[in-house]
């Protein structure tokens, strides 16, 4: 019998767009026992609409399909058919995404997409909740109806990357990284068949992932301004940071999990004990306010000589932390001594709960959060 889920008042009733992908999955697995929302609309393509979840779905994940869903019938995007709902959560690809999301926030929705289509516009922010919670206020700036706000969460190779990076930045200033990842199969999306091309084999190639790296670093770890605009209202913007950030980007044969491996050059000297305590030390909003899917410690510094693994340690509280290992000088800085400026190490994230679903479910926590804050 094909049903729809029927949202508990309390809770607050969300659509996911694109929940049959990858990241979508993440989306359905992660909100089902949710304590403050409640998934009341499935949507994806055409290909899908009218069929239950579970028809439509090639379901990937180790847990099984939230039976409330099992028989949730998906629909396509018929923008007039959203009506009930304040917030979505988007999981379409960029290719469509764009003109899509724009229209639900103009209709006056919340949406937090996992999409690079608006990532870099001025007015929209670019979150990870730990890091830059104070640049959500740049979605006053958006010229929408009440109520209606895009936020993003960042590419899932730089969510890791900047998971770590951040509390360096914090305590000694960053002058330039480098960087190699090795991404998992499931940053590719469902569609793509990665998979078939990856038999005994690493493609050191992955379109559009490199300039996102650079750019969306510089973004979040940017400063929040508040500027005067010609005719006297106040307007926030972001002061990128100026670093360069040259990566190169590879997808191996892992199912989940991002690896990176990451040399920088700090502006101030540190050791190798300052390093390793400004990561430990990392907490950030999140963990403050105990957001429902904040991890205890968003950054677990491992000791042993072959940590981080995707498969030992994406799992991490849920695949919400990220982990960073095998921290040692970089002679490439040109530097020696127990204050150094270069330093390298592994950073691990899990691409789609950390990297996408749970990034983005931890921004909405957060606006949340934030919203209540200011009723108060
Ligand atoms: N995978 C990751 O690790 C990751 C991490 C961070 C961000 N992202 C971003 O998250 C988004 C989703 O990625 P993904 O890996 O989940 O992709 P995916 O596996 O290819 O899933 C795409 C989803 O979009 C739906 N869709 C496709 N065309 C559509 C259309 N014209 N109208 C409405 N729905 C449509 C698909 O529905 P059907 O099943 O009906 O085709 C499917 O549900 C992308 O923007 C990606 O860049 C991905």
């Amino acid at each position: 019998m094909k049903e729809s889920a029927n949202p508990t008042p309390s809770k607050i009733p969300v659509a996911i767009l694109g929940a049959t992908g990858a990241v979508g999955q993440r989306f359905v697995a992660l909100l089902a026992d949710h304590p403050w929302f409640e998934v009341a609309r499935l949507f994806a393509s055409e290909r899908s609409a009218g069929k239950t979840y579970s028809e439509a779905v090639s379901w990937v994940l180790d847990s099984p399909i939230p039976p409330a869903l099992e028989n949730h019938l998906l629909e396509s995007l018929d923008l007039g058919a959203l009506d009930g709902i304040e917030l979505v959560f988007s999981a379409l690809g960029s290719e469509v995404a764009g003109p899509i999301e724009t229209s639900l926030a103009d209709a006056g929705l919340l949406v937090f997409s996992n999409a690079s289509s608006h990532r870099m516009a001025k007015d929209v922010p670019l979150v990870i909740p730990e890091v830059n919670p104070d640049h959500l206020a740049l979605a006053s700036c958006q010229p929408r109806r009440s109520g209606g706000a895009i936020i993003t969460n960042p590419n899932c190779s730089t969510i890791g990357l900047v998971l770590s990076l951040a509390p360096l930045h914090n305590a000694f200033g960053i002058r330039r990284v480098s960087l190699v990842t090795n991404q998992a199969l499931s940053g590719a999306g469902l569609a793509d068949g990665a998979l078939l091309k990856l038999h005994d084999n690493v493609i050191p190639f992955i379109r559009g992932e490199e300039e996102k790296l650079a750019q969306e670093t510089n973004k979040l770890l940017g400063e929040l301004l508040l500027e005067s605009a010609e005719d006297g209202t106040l307007d926030f913007q972001i002061e990128h940071a100026t670093f360069p950030v040259s990566a190169t980007c590879i997808r191996v044969p892992v199912s989940d999990g991002h690896l990176l491996s990451v040399s920088v050059e700090l502006d101030e000297p540190a050791t190798h004990a300052e390093v390793t305590a400004a990561w430990r030390e990392f907490r950030g909003l999140p963990q403050d306010r105990q957001l429902p899917t904040a991890p205890l410690n968003p950054l677990h510094v491992l000791e042993e000589e072959d940590a981080p693994q995707p498969a030992k340690h994406r799992d991490l509280e849920g695949g919400m932390a990220a982990s960073v290992g095998r921290l040692r000088p970089d002679d490439f800085y040109g530097e020696h001594g127990d204050r150094r400026r270069g330093w390298k190490f592994v950073t691990l994230s899990h691409n789609t709960v950390r990297g996408a679903a749970g990034g983005s479910i931890l921004n909405a926590e957060l606006w949340l959060e934030m919203a209540d804050e200011a009723l108060e």
